[in-house]
């Protein structure tokens, strides 16, 4: 359950003529707008506003913010649907089992029948990583390790899963997925971005919403999806989430836009806003960014939905607004179509109220109501409006948890690899089965930290909630070596003392071979996960030393959203796998990489900070680099991350060799072709995700000193070579120029893939 403070009560710009009418292309006329039209011509005031209002859950339950059965409470359902005229509903206390969302969806959508135009509810939740809110779903693992896949076709299959359990447990609007770059590791929603590359958040995140929606939103294989958190939330100036973000607009352009841009591109459906401030202005009152930006710019045509009590927090908690009333007014006038307000009805009376006195026009409120209705059209809503048994039929399929542990497998990143001993053969992972483990920290007997947020809760933090059939790391490896091979330390619950017993672990360890030391972080999301320092807590430091002390090998697992400074124990442990949030699959993939069952691939999506006070992106600027220590005695350290960005060990080798250009020009209409072999020279099968970077040598904004623009990963066997090709044109070099204006500026550029660099000049 949300358990979000309740609230205690229950600059503006003329918004009308300038609002496009909504098409979906642009051209042929669409049949649903005749709909549209003729519903709009016999709805009242109130109709529409409530269109526009989305509550909680509980306030249709019996019990309210106590309820614990699902049962809903007839009269408060008949308040918010008939009487308040809702246009949706969102959430869920916890995950509920499909039966139970089913008798849910079909008492709303019959209570809607009771309306004057019989107009169905839309259900929204949040199905972050799979779907969240429904007992026994698949959990994948998070964004970022979607981008540490760097596999976009095997996200998209996750989306297409997360979609079909999605709508079968009725719901057919998903709250993802979440385009905030993540440029901030401090930040709590870190692990729900895809990491701090534009490239990479572009490209997932457009697959993830193909994945949502291709098949046709009527479709019961999809669901309408919502990018969010429309714009610049992911870089608070303090870490903390929903605190101020200072940005100039050049930054927020060329960062934070892009992603947006490539998914209204896919054709996402809806929009949910961020709930910060940027440079003083809250983004929920910013008819910039809401109408000039988001519909005049990138042309987005679909549903704006405001982010959980975002409007009414306009008056409470940015003083903006002098009232409740002001508020939704400004929030309104600037572009919201939908409210989340969540908790009651206010927004609804104030709305009402604005629209009659004229201070809002009635046609902001037709076209935020035709958004919301095509939305609803589009979805199949007013075909039929229940639970399909087609839909119902695709949750759990047993190819999914496949899916999950394949997932998971492909991004788990290896950070480390080194010998036991110098005279040892090979590094020290993969380990060799039949030899007794000591497995140690809080991580490794628990399941939330597999997880993390949006598990069958809002924080993920409820281990009953869990299926049976998730499995903790200890469980896997036992059933994997055998129970008298591990010897565990672990037991379930971050905060036990137990799992921290460093007076114990030179005893338990003497007879193993290593020390599997699970640490990271336990399941979190939005403000409850709000730390103030980014260094792993004292608490782990301190066993992760014992262990090392005992001078046995360490292997260091870290579940983890964020990367957690680990300084001062990583020169001591012998290697370290980073699993992130990996999800029901994720003890299993952890167990495989350990033991050579699966060989890693994954690659950092995000630059892992060495020093708490040294957070810096991979794609920062050449003088980030440069430290002048005396006159003309220059380093160039400043760049020193614990690991780079793109960084990730394998158990066989890949040479790069014959980085080939088709031209050493490239033209305004031009496209240039770059090529590069690429062999596996170890003694394993493995894949590989080939990077290719470009830098612009000179141009007139300070250049980074490489991004990102394409990758390709692919399969090598032991000994293979392939050659591997990627097209680039004038728009992969484009930047956001000091007019806010993104262009490709004449001159030399340098691609690089691996060590190896080709140079190439473009012409306009
Ligand atoms: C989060 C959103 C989420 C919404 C509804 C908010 O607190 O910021 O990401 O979709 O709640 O649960």
């Amino acid at each position: 359950m949300k358990l979000k403070k309740l609230v205690g009560f229950s600059l503006l710009l003329a918004a009308t003529s300038i609002f496009a009418q909504q098409k979906p292309t642009g051209g042929a006329k669409d049949p649903i707008d005749a709909k549209i039209d003729a519903l709009l011509a016999k709805m009242s005031i109130e109709e529409k506003v409530g269109q526009m209002t989305q509550v909680n859950i509980n306030l249709i339950l019996k019990n309210g913010y106590g309820n614990t059965d699902t049962q809903i409470d007839p009269a408060a359902l008949k308040k918010a649907v008939v009487d308040y005229k809702v246009g949706s509903i969102l959430n869920a206390l916890y995950g509920y089992d499909v039966e139970s969302w089913h008798r849910i969806m079909s008492q709303i959508q019959d209570e809607a029948k009771n309306t004057p135009n019989k107009i169905p509810v839309l259900y929204g939740i949040d199905a972050i990583h799979g779907v969240t809110f429904t007992s026994n779903s698949t959990l994948f693992p998070h964004n970022i390790s979607l981008a540490a896949s760097r596999n976009p076709e095997l996200a998209k299959q996750c989306a297409k899963v997360t979609a079909k359990e999605t709508r079968a447990s009725g719901i057919r609007w998903n709250f993802n997925p979440v385009l905030d770059v993540g440029r901030q590791p401090l930040w709590s929603r870190f692990p729900e971005t895809f990491g701090e590359d534009v490239y990479i958040a572009k490209t997932i995140g457009a697959g993830v919403i193909k994945g949502y929606e291709e098949d046709g939103l009527k479709n019961p294989t999809a669901v309408a999806s919502c990018m969010k958190h429309y714009i610049g939330y992911s870089n608070p100036k303090s870490g903390k989430d929903r605190t101020p973000i200072l940005m100039p607009e050049i930054e927020l352009r060329e960062y934070y836009l892009p992603p947006f841009k490539a998914a209204v591109d896919a054709g996402s459906s809806t929009v949910m806003i961020n709930s910060s401030e940027i440079n003083g202005v809250p983004v929920h009152a910013s008819k910039y960014l809401l109408t000039d930006v988001l519909r005049k710019e990138l042309g987005f045509k679909g549903l704006a939905v405001s982010d959980w009590e975002d409007i009414i927090r306009l008056y409470e908690r940015h003083k903006v607004a002098s009232s409740p009333r002001e508020a939704v007014k400004i929030a309104v006038l600037a572009g919201i179509d939908m409210s989340m307000v969540p908790h009651d009805f206010t927004f609804f009376d104030l709305l009402v109220d604005l629209v009659k006195k004229g201070e809002v026009p009635m046609s902001r409120i037709d076209e935020a109501n035709k958004r919301i209705l095509r939305t609803k059209f589009q979805t199949g809503l007013f075909d039929n409006p229940y639970p399909e048994e087609a839909a119902k039929k695709l949750f759990g399929l047993p190819e999914y948890g496949k899916l999950a542990i394949d997932i998971a497998r492909e991004s788990i990143t290896l950070l480390k690899n080194e010998k036991v001993s110098k005279d040892a053969a090979s590094a020290v992972l993969p380990l060799v089965k039949g030899k007794k483990v000591l497995l140690a920290g809080p991580g490794g007997n628990n399941i939330t930290n597999l997880h993390g947020c949006w598990s069958y809760s809002w924080q993920g933090d409820v281990a009953k909630n869990y299926p049976k059939t998730s499995k903790t790391i200890q469980q896997v490896l036992e059933s994997y070596l055998g129970a008298s091979n591990v010897i565990s330390a672990s037991v379930e619950g971050f905060d036990r003392k137990k799992n921290y017993r460093t007076d114990s672990i030179a005893v338990k360890a003497k007879d193993v071979d290593a020390i599997i030391l699970c640490l990271g972080e336990d399941a979190y999301a939005e403000q409850p996960g709000v730390i103030d320092d980014l260094t792993l807590p004292e608490n782990q430091l301190e066993l992760a030393k014992a262990a090392i002390a005992t001078g046995k090998p360490v292997i260091l697992v870290l579940t983890e959203g964020r990367p957690r400074i680990i300084r001062e124990i990583e020169p001591g442990c012998t290697a370290i796998v980073q699993a992130y949030w990996p999800g029901s699959g994720g003890a299993q993939a952890i167990v495989d990489i350990l033991y050579g069952e699966y060989n890693p691939d994954g690659k950092l999506p995000y630059t892992y900070p060495q020093f708490t006070g040294d957070i810096m992106t991979y794609d920062h600027k050449f003088i980030d680099e440069i430290q002048e220590l005396s006159p003309g005695r220059i380093t160039y350290n400043g760049y020193k991350p614990q690991y780079p960005f793109g960084h990730g060990l394998s158990y066989t080798t890949f040479e790069y060799s014959n980085l080939k250009l088709s031209a050493n020009t490239l033209s305004k209409a031009g496209s240039l072709k770059v090529s590069v072999d690429v062999k596996n020279t170890g003694s394993r099968d493995g894949k590989v995700a080939v990077e290719l970077y470009s830098k612009d040598l000179f141009a007139s904004i300070t250049p980074s000193v490489k991004r990102l623009r394409a990758f390709n990963k692919i399969f090598l066997k032991a000994g293979e070579s392939k050659t591997v090709e990627f097209t680039i044109n004038k728009d992969d070099l484009a930047f956001v120029n000091n007019n806010l204006k993104t262009v490709t500026e004449k001159g030399e550029f340098e691609v690089m893939i691996d060590k190896l660099v080709g140079k190439f000049t473009y012409t306009e």
